[in-house]
């Protein structure tokens, strides 16, 4: 129960942080490079007019630490844990003394699979667009775990904005017609890293319980669905402690409907968990 109020107070606390300032400084931080979008065609991130802490991959290193030993770091060298803040410029794969596991570790491992999936869209996506076989292995868990599957015109206020959905993501980078798309490949990005981290975590907010509906995930549960892509990604028979999570861990999760019976703190996090959306959908 103690375990539970600390995720869930975390993750309003993250929310209501990423509304905020993270989320609408992610959008801000960048623009198509202009020279790059005239000549090639390609968006290749680069830094906005208003952005102070520069346009760099990730460029994780798993050899920083063995497995189970690594964690996220952000740009301040804070560690990040499992909330619905978007991934962001400067976090980085780090080395920890203490061991990650269950749903720590998890995280770990879901910024080490979208970790160079953003690296490669933001700032290679020729890499991508002239592969499909290079395109399916980095968004494997995602086509695995039904994430982004289609493309969604999302309400906002009087406009609608397009949340592209995986294929028209693709197409979109392949071929920008000489706009930014910037926006539209980050929110591409942090909706698909919320949903994976959703299905393995525990992780509460509205996107999740839409997941953990689509898979079929007891609520409380996680899934494996990324496993093949994790492993595929990596080359490893990575070890994990989930295996058992999808039936098991069935502690009785925090609220994440919107039932009436959810108490007033857990229609907080869903309501700021969505708000956190509906910025990312702002920035478009
Ligand atoms: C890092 O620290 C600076 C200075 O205190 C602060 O403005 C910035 O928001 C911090 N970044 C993150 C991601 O916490």
């Amino acid at each position: 129960m103690a375990r539970q109020h600390t995720v869930f107070t975390a993750a309003v606390a993250a929310a209501l942080l990423a509304v905020g300032t993270i989320a609408s400084a992610n959008g801000l931080l960048y623009v198509c490079d202009t020279t790059r979008l005239a000549s090639n065609n390609q968006c290749i991130f680069a830094a906005s007019s208003t952005n102070t802490i520069g346009a760099t991959p990730h460029n994780i290193n798993r050899a920083v630490a063995a497995d189970g030993f690594r964690i996220v770091r952000d740009i301040n060298g804070t560690q990040l844990t499992v909330t619905p803040k978007p991934w962001s410029q400067g976090d980085v794969l780090a080395a920890s003394t203490t061991q990650q596991t269950g749903d720590a570790l998890n995280y770990v491992k879901a910024f080490e699979m979208v970790a160079p999936l953003r690296d490669k869209m933001m700032y290679d996506p020729a890499s991508l667009t002239g592969s499909a076989a290079e395109w399916a292995k980095y968004t494997k868990a995602f086509a695995d775990c039904s994430i982004k599957t289609t493309t969604e015109q999302v309400t906002h206020g009087s406009g609608t904005v397009t949340a592209y959905g995986t294929a028209d993501v693709y197409a979109l980078m392949a071929n920008p017609n000489n706009q930014d798309i910037h926006n539209g490949v980050l929110q591409y990005l942090e909706e698909g890293a919320i949903d994976l981290v959703c299905v393995m975590t525990q992780l509460s907010m509205d996107r999740c319980t839409t997941m953990r509906t689509t898979l079929n995930i007891p609520t409380g549960g996680t899934s494996t669905c990324w496993q093949a892509a994790y492993d595929a990604l990596y080359n490893s028979a990575a070890t994990t402690t989930t295996t058992a999570a999808t039936t098991a861990t069935t502690t009785t999760a925090p609220a994440t409907t919107t039932t009436p019976s959810t108490t007033t703190s857990s229609a907080a996090a869903v309501s700021a968990a969505a708000a956190v959306v509906g910025v990312l959908a702002m920035l478009l």
